[in-house]
């Protein structure tokens, strides 16, 4: 789903925006128990869990909207604010940062016009986000851009993705 379809999503009537969650909570039997695979691939299809619709979670499985909320914040895996396309995920940890992972952080947020504290593009392209370790030590300093890895990573090597994915947009348009 590309960000205008996102948008899109948004504008549509209360019973089509729920369309897709009564599929996902239909095919984990309307289980409380399956809550999590359900808020992950609710998350899947959103890219983010809103507020409404965790709420509609909450109704389908006839739990207190608390204890779906609870859980949505309680995993630094759910996101609660809405996520770009192209989530850019370094990973700061131990490993990555002795091989210079922040200097390529700077140069994404330069790059991006971003920050810690405003993490996500306006045109909603892309979230940059630093993560602890990836379980790719060996490939330190890695970043992470959607599901695909890219390791040994260097500022203009970052960048380069970056100009690449945007470019690729563009021909999409
Ligand atoms: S510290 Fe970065 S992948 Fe392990």
């Amino acid at each position: 789903m590309n960000a205008c379809e996102l948008a899109a999503t948004h504008l549509q009537s209360p019973a089509r925006r729920y369309d897709k969650v009564g599929v996902i909570l239909e095919q984990n039997g309307r289980q409380p128990q399956r809550l999590i695979p359900i808020l992950q691939a609710v998350q899947e299809e959103y890219r983010y869990l809103p507020e409404d619709v965790l709420t509609y979670v909450a109704t389908g499985l006839d739990i207190p909207p608390a204890r779906v909320f609870g859980v949505a914040t309680f995993y630094s895996h759910f996101a609660l604010e809405p996520k770009g396309k192209y989530c850019i995920r370094l990973c700061d940890g131990t490993a990555c940062h002795v091989k210079r992972s922040i200097p390529i952080l700077e140069a994404i947020y330069r790059r991006l016009g971003l920050s810690a504290k405003r993490m996500t593009t306006e045109d909603m392209l892309f979230t940059v986000e630093t993560v602890a370790c990836l379980g790719a030590c060996g490939l330190a300093p890695v970043v992470v851009i959607n599901e695909e890895v890219h390791g040994q990573m260097t500022p203009e090597a970052a960048i380069r993705l970056i100009d690449e994915i945007e470019q690729q947009e563009k021909v999409q348009a």
